[in-house]
């Protein structure tokens, strides 16, 4: 096969530290390919009024895989204090780069496994019979619809006439927000496709099949947001009857948070609209390490980006060196792998990845369960690199 290139995007703060890492692992398993650097993050908002520049995502439309680290987002009213000078009063608005990504390249497909390592010494454990202590093990993969929901950007705050107007037309709006003035209201939409919906619940349900997941639960709350997460389940009911002995059933995911410290290892694949699934894949990531081990894939029709779930972290980003843990960059670029069919790779970097973690000789800080500072090499912690090197040297 040809020499695949591949699109980096380190973004910001440790983004820049951990993506290097994933490519030394890469490398050592002996996946070939050309790495292209593009820009995206605080730096170029700052400088150029885009955190996200027209020159990446034309990079991105012509290779079509890209890794992504992290980057740096602020609320409106700081981003407009940080823009170069010579930009500012010229209409630029910031807006999150990875946002933008997934619904520019239409990335709708959000595929996060939160799946325990033997011997984590941050996998949840709980209190069985008798006092004993259990530790279950997870193995859940949520299927997040990423570009629609409360995250499609439709809102207003003293929305236009015309959309006030038609939001006077139902009759709940009129009687229960009708007194508000119309200058202090704050509405952001939820508005869910057909099409979207479908194509998420397919991929989860294709993804039980593939690999022998007995259980897909649609994670929402159809009882109360009845038109959305009613039309979610109404799809997964009639697709359900395509795939026997899977069986399918729903939360509400207020009681799923609830559930998820008692009986996690009864899940296999989640299905949630976009918030929903922020919110119940970060639940389940906490289980089983939280954001040093949580990855992801956003795969769309034609594109696909492979990142870590955690953001920037400011405060770790001029540490030297870095103790940040490299392993959810690196299990990321193991999606990577999977979605170019090099699944035997993938498997031996979890593999060496599970050996270390299991063994117990190197471990991040986040792993000893320190504080983060540059002292945690005294006390024991694993830099970025040594975590890296000690994965490297497991496969
Ligand atoms: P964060 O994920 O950057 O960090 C939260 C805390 O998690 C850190 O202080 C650290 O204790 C821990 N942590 C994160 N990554 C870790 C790793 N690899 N190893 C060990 N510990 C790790 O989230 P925070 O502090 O809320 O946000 C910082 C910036 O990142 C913000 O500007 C935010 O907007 C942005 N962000 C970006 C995301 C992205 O690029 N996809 C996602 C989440 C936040
Ligand atoms: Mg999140």
């Amino acid at each position: 096969m040809s020499k695949r290139t591949i699109v980096t995007m380190p973004g910001d703060g440790i983004g820049k530290t951990v993506l290097p890492e994933a490519i030394r692992v890469l490398d050592a398993v002996g996946f070939e390919a050309d790495y292209v650097h593009a820009d995206i993050g605080w730096e170029f908002w700052c400088k150029e009024g885009n955190p996200l520049p027209q020159r990446t995502l034309d990079l991105i439309e012509k290779h079509k895989i890209a890794l992504f680290g992290a980057i740096t987002s602020k609320p409106k009213s700081e981003a407009v204090k940080e823009l170069d000078p010579a930009l500012a009063g010229k209409g630029y608005v910031y807006y999150s780069p990875i946002v933008g990504l997934r619904q520019h390249f239409m990335l709708d497909i959000c595929q996060r496994p939160c799946i325990s390592f033997k011997g984590n010494p941050l996998n949840f454990i709980r209190k069985g019979p008798n006092d004993t202590i259990e530790e279950p093990e997870v193995n859940v993969v949520v299927f997040r619809q990423n570009t629609e929901g409360l995250y499609g950007g439709v809102e207003w705050t003293d929305p236009p006439q015309q959309v006030y107007d038609a939001f006077m037309t139902h009759p709940k709006f009129s009687k229960n927000f009708g007194w508000c003035p119309k200058d202090e209201l704050a509405i952001s939409t939820r508005i869910f496709t057909k099409k979207y919906s479908e194509r998420i619940i397919r991929a989860a349900f294709e993804y039980a099949k593939k690999f022998g997941y007995k259980r897909v639960t649609l994670c929402e709350k159809p009882n109360v947001i009845r038109e959305t997460s009613g039309m979610m389940l109404a799809i997964c009911r009639n697709m359900t009857k395509e795939y026997e002995g899977i069986h399918f059933d729903y939360t509400n995911i207020d009681a799923q948070m609830m559930w998820l410290t008692k009986d996690p290892e009864k899940y296999g694949v989640i299905i949630a609209g976009n918030m929903f699934g922020d919110i119940v894949s970060d639940g389940f990531a906490g289980l089983v390490g939280g954001l040093g081990f949580a990855c992801s894939a956003n795969i769309g029709e034609e594109v696909a980006i492979f990142e870590p779930t955690h953001g920037s972290a400011p405060k770790y980003e001029n540490l030297n060196p870095s103790i940040v843990n490299p392993i959810a960059m690196i299990m990321s670029a193991c999606m990577m792998l999977d979605y170019l069919g090099e699944v035997g790779k993938a498997d031996r970097i979890r593999k060496a990845i599970a050996k270390v973690v299991e063994e117990g000789k190197v471990r991040a800080y986040d792993m000893l369960k320190l504080r983060g500072s540059q002292e945690v090499m005294q006390q024991g912690a694993a830099s970025t690199s040594e975590m890296t090197d000690a994965i490297i040297a497991a496969l």
